[in-house]
């Protein structure tokens, strides 16, 4: 079994040892119940050390691809309830529904890839707020949430042009906490507001959660369609107006100054509430200009789970004293507060400068990942909307296959894709998929864009 593992990558050797098995079994359909080769073997003929070997296999076991049996080294396990919620998880951002296989590359997935998260600096902040933080383990924040993390959050924004004072963050159990409590608290049943066509799929369940109806905007590659946000502003009276402004999900587009400037303007003719959604604002280090940089009206939400954890549930919104101050009462009755002790962790790793580190690394990553991922679409002759320059994600679509066939070829090549409705607000079908950046190299995507390329090799 040849891993091919590279030793100049970024990506630690354990994990690249874990890709490749998960590749080589589903390359080689290995059923489950099959016995791997032989640790000593693999470290053997890949040049590895056994003990680099039996960490990634434990991984595995955790995962629950491999099990561990006396006697008989690592077998391949029987898909279990728990893979199947891993599964149920990923339909929840966007992914495939289930396709009942395990161990498939979610290709559209919304986030970085459990194989790009670093634990070391998040397990020392964690460590360290455990031992000198003793409110930090018991008590609850404040309503605004920790000052120290407002600070440096209010720091972070200053090179985006988002200048603004203390009264006006408030943390929130990431983003989503942030959308909310602004649904809940600025909006009421009957209301109408404007969201992006394509678009993230929970904001459309939060909305009409809420009994609010959703009015359609084109996205375009530099932002909504101004056009038809005009008419819809003036036909429809809306209440609210979310725009997910910079690396856009999914389709990876940001928001150019003109149309920013244009919806500026709409959204203040005719009276409506401007949410700006920038939860991928950290993955590139470009500044852009920010809808809430140019007018203090704006609402901006901001989170740390895509870059940092989505677990420690770290998010903020930026808006006027007044409306800061209604959130932070809806939250408070609602949720007696944020986690203090993800809002010390996050403070630590922001004070230390590991989350700047970090976000170093990830961008150098990504920035490379993505250059490959558009030069594997070119070569396959897909359609590319946009070619983002930033960001997690590319919206692309086969020009040669139908989609039934695509999919086809994604499942042959143990590839799980973005759903074909869930951008839509309306839940209407489309053949454009959401491409992760940080997975579309691995050898399964590169195996199916291949085979999705006019005259492919007849592989199957
Ligand atoms: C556009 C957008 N907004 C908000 C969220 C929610 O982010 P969080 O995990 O911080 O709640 C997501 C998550 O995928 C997203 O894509």
């Amino acid at each position: 079994m040849e891993l091919r593992i590279d030793r100049q990558a970024l990506v630690p050797v354990v994990q690249q040892i874990v890709d490749a098995l998960v590749c080589w079994l589903h390359c080689n359909e290995v059923a489950p119940g099959a016995r791997l080769p032989p640790v000593r073997q693999i470290a053997r003929i890949n040049l590895l050390s056994q003990s680099c070997v039996v960490e990634a296999c434990e991984r595995l076991v955790v995962k629950g691809v491999l099990e561990s049996r006396q006697g008989a080294g690592f077998v391949v396990a029987t898909p279990t309830l728990a893979a199947q919620v891993r599964q149920d998880d990923l339909c929840f951002q966007g992914a495939e529904p289930k396709s009942g296989q395990l161990c498939e590359l979610q290709l559209g997935c919304g986030g970085l890839p459990e194989s790009w998260r670093e634990t070391d600096d998040l397990i020392y902040a964690i460590r360290q707020v455990s031992r000198t933080d003793m409110t930090g383990l018991f008590n609850y924040s404040t309503p605004l949430g920790l000052p120290a993390l407002r600070e440096q959050i209010l720091k972070r924004l200053k090179p985006l042009e988002i200048d603004v004072e203390d009264s006006r963050i408030m943390t929130t159990a990431g983003a989503s906490q942030g959308l909310d409590l602004i649904v809940r608290t600025l909006f009421k049943p009957g209301d109408y507001a404007v969201v992006e066509s394509p678009g993230y799929p929970l904001l459309f369940d939060l909305l009409r959660l809420h009994g609010i109806s959703l009015l359609e905007v084109p996205r375009t590659p530099h932002g909504p369609d101004v056009a038809v946000l005009e008419q819809l502003l003036q036909k429809h009276r809306p209440r609210g107006l979310f725009i997910n402004s910079f690396h856009h999900n999914p389709t990876g587009g940001s928001l150019v100054p003109v149309v920013a400037q244009r919806v500026l303007q709409l959204a203040k003719k005719h009276g409506v509430l401007l949410i700006e959604d920038d939860v991928y604002a950290d993955l590139h280090s470009g500044t852009g200009v920010r809808l809430a940089a140019l007018d203090d009206s704006v609402i901006y939400v901001g989170s740390y789970s895509k870059t940092l954890s989505s677990s420690l549930r770290v998010g903020f919104v930026v808006a006027s004293a007044e409306v800061i101050a209604r959130l932070a009462e809806v939250k408070m009755i609602s949720s007696m507060g944020a986690s203090r002790f993800c809002e010390a962790v996050l403070a630590c790793l922001l004070g230390n400068g590991a989350y700047r580190k970090l976000l170093k690394r990830q961008r150098q990553r990504l920035s490379s990942d993505r250059q490959a991922a558009l030069q594997l679409l070119e070569d396959a002759e897909w359609e590319v909307f946009g070619k983002p320059a930033a960001g997690l994600f590319i919206w692309a679509r086969s020009r040669w296959l139908e989609g039934a066939e695509v999919r086809a070829q994604a499942q042959r090549h143990g590839v799980a894709l973005s759903s074909a409705t869930a951008f839509s607000p309306l839940g209407d079908p489309c053949d454009w998929l959401r491409i992760n950046v940080a997975c579309a190299c691995d050898k399964r995507a590169r195996a199916f864009f291949q085979a999705t390329a006019p005259n492919r090799p007849q592989s199957f």
